[in-house]
């Protein structure tokens, strides 16, 4: 694949989207052809899965169907959006990815890494980030963060206890696969997080240019 696919990843509320956005204006400045989308959703199909997953009445959700579903909105993704994104040579900027669903699905609803691992790759056909940048904030931070401004979607109104698990997952994988993962420190401020991620991809660019 011609293309670069860098996701960001971290807990709620740990500010990535807005760093999304100004990356977006920097690859903007530097006439570098890309696109953003987010998951769950960034397909019209995925987005009707995300109103799904997301919506706080579905309290009855089972963790295999939430962990499928997520699966199922990834497989549309990269299927309508990703693959030929990548194809035309452009960057393609994803607000969560694979990650999300090892940290949340894997661990957070205790289904195992391995396991939500498994059902990622069938949806997945091969793809995988370049580069996956890794917002590290403290999780009582990030959430008070989020759940201040309003109520929060299903996920966001489970407890820290859950959000606490979410945030082990992430230290877990850190470890797990520690050359695929940067980890970038979240608690400074918006200029040096945009700063920390600006590096990391331009390594990534000037890498494959040689
Ligand atoms: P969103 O509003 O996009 O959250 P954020 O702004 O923090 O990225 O909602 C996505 C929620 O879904 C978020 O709580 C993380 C969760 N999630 C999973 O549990 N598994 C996944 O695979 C993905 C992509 C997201």
């Amino acid at each position: 694949m011609q293309g670069y696919f860098i996701t960001l990843e971290g807990p709620d509320g740990s500010g990535k989207s807005t760093i999304m956005k100004l990356l977006g204006e920097y690859f903007q400045q530097k006439g570098i052809d890309f696109i953003m989308t987010r998951e769950p959703g960034g397909t019209p199909i995925g987005e009707e899965i995300r109103n799904i997953i997301l919506d706080y009445m579905n309290t009855d959700m089972s963790p295999e169907t939430e962990a499928l579903l997520y699966a199922a909105s990834r497989g549309q993704h990269v299927h309508e959006k990703i693959i030929p994104a990548l194809r035309e040579g452009k960057v393609v900027l994803c607000d969560r990815f694979i990650l999300s669903s090892l940290a949340y699905q894997g661990v957070g609803r205790g289904l195992g890494i391995e396991e939500v691992k498994r059902i990622n790759d069938f949806a997945l056909r091969g793809i995988y980030p370049d580069l996956i940048l890794f917002f590290h904030v403290d999780p009582e931070v990030s959430l008070s963060r989020k759940t201040e401004k309003f109520g929060g979607d299903r996920l966001e109104r489970e407890g820290s206890e859950f959000h606490s698990r979410v945030y082990d997952g992430y230290m877990e994988l850190l470890e797990i696969y520690p050359e695929k993962i940067e980890r970038i420190d979240a608690t400074k401020s918006i200029e040096e997080v945009l700063k920390q991620s600006i590096d990391k991809i331009e390594q990534l660019l000037n890498l494959r240019r040689g």
